[in-house]
């Protein structure tokens, strides 16, 4: 069976083709990255202008690449939360009109449980139940997978993400965005004992996180070295810093796994490229004895063969939508969408 999966919750606008929820047949990005850099952080209005110019051809690209046309496709599968609401409605209407004007299903995807199928993709022969923890610019999750379409939440950020916490960190240390993925080649060439940082903990709630007060905490240590005229060696403070982030990660999903007897551990979203994260989580499972699960470096930011994975496990559970389905910034990654047409929707017909 094979799935169109279309992407544009955030700022990169991408289309891939593929094969029973594993085989990649296309996957099409146009980032807007570069755009973006120049205010520091993605503009939402920019964002969704950009979606509407690609996404013809971000979309014709995956199918050509695919070796196929619309008419060979099954289902279309489409992010529909969470999200920047302008950036996801532009997807969402885009595979709307597709679905209608081809006869195929819609089938709508919520984003976090697209970042866990790139490990699907990565490995074919993972399957649920296994334990995930889910770290992007916008979430920090650890998420008890315990089937494709049934999940339950067992930790959570309670304030910034771990994408968003090194992004705004690396942004005072004066590191272009996005600052996460430049933050982990600097910490390559530092010292992360350099600088003495705290690992906060949820009281109460070993398998939580909270990172807005090491993120002050590296900030106000910048502004008090700028007025006592003292140089900072950014790549020590940002091995320090990314040691710091990654210790309160691995130490709350090493907790989850051991409460819940978790044999099969991985991690997905942006914040799961980060290589300190990654080394730090192989060798912990290797030691526990665990198998441990990231998905391939191209497959851990946005893209559509995540969504197009993960839809087909959606189309399978019959997670499909009709022509008033709409976009949500935000949505439960407990939930799934079902199809209840509106009351509106049905007068109008
Ligand atoms: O999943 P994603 O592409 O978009 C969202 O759904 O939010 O995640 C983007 C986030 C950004 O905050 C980015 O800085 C972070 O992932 N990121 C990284 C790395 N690569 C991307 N953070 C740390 N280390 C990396 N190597
Ligand atoms: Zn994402």
């Amino acid at each position: 069976m094979k799935i169109l999966g279309i992407e544009s919750s955030c700022d990169e606008t991408a289309a891939a083709v593929v094969e029973d929820g594993r085989t990649v047949l296309s996957n099409a990005v146009a980032s807007q990255v570069e755009e973006h850099r120049l205010y520091g952080g993605v503009v939402p209005e920019i964002a969704s202008r950009r979606h509407c110019e690609a996404i013809c051809g971000v979309v014709r690209a995956a199918l050509e690449d695919a070796k196929t046309d619309l008419s060979e496709i099954d289902a279309i599968a489409v992010t529909a939360a969470p999200g920047l609401i302008g950036a996801l409605l532009v997807g969402v209407n885009f595979a709307k009109g597709l679905a209608l004007s081809s006869g195929k299903p819609l089938v709508p995807v919520h984003h976090l449980r697209s970042h866990i199928a790139a490990n699907y993709i990565t490995f074919p022969e993972l399957e649920p139940p296994f334990l995930c923890l889910v770290v992007s610019g916008g979430h920090s999750h650890i998420v008890q997978v315990d089937d494709y379409t049934k999940l339950r939440v067992l930790g959570r950020t309670r304030d910034d993400a771990a994408g968003e916490a090194f992004d705004k960190a690396a942004r005072a240390m004066g590191i272009p965005y996005p600052g996460g993925v430049e933050m982990d080649k600097i910490a390559e060439k530092g010292n992360d004992n350099a600088y003495r940082l705290p690992r906060p903990v949820v009281d109460g709630a070993p398998f939580d996180f909270s990172f807005s007060g090491l993120k002050t905490n590296v900030i106000n240590l910048i502004h008090n070295a700028e007025q006592r005229g003292e140089t900072i060696h950014v790549a020590d403070l940002a091995a320090s810093y990314r040691k710091a982030v990654v210790d309160c990660l691995t130490r709350s999903f090493l907790a989850a796994a051991r409460a819940t007897g978790a044999k099969k551990l991985a991690i997905a979203g942006g914040v799961s490229a980060n290589s300190l994260l990654r080394r730090t989580l192989e060798s912990e499972c290797k030691r526990l004895g665990l198998a441990f699960y990231r998905p391939e470096l191209r497959y851990c930011g946005d893209n559509g063969a995540m969504v197009a994975s993960q839809g087909f496990y959606e189309y399978q559970a019959g997670n499909t939508a009709g022509p008033d389905l709409n976009a949500r910034a935000e949505m439960p990654v407990e939930l799934s969408f079902a199809y209840e047409p509106s009351a509106s929707f049905k007068r109008n017909r």
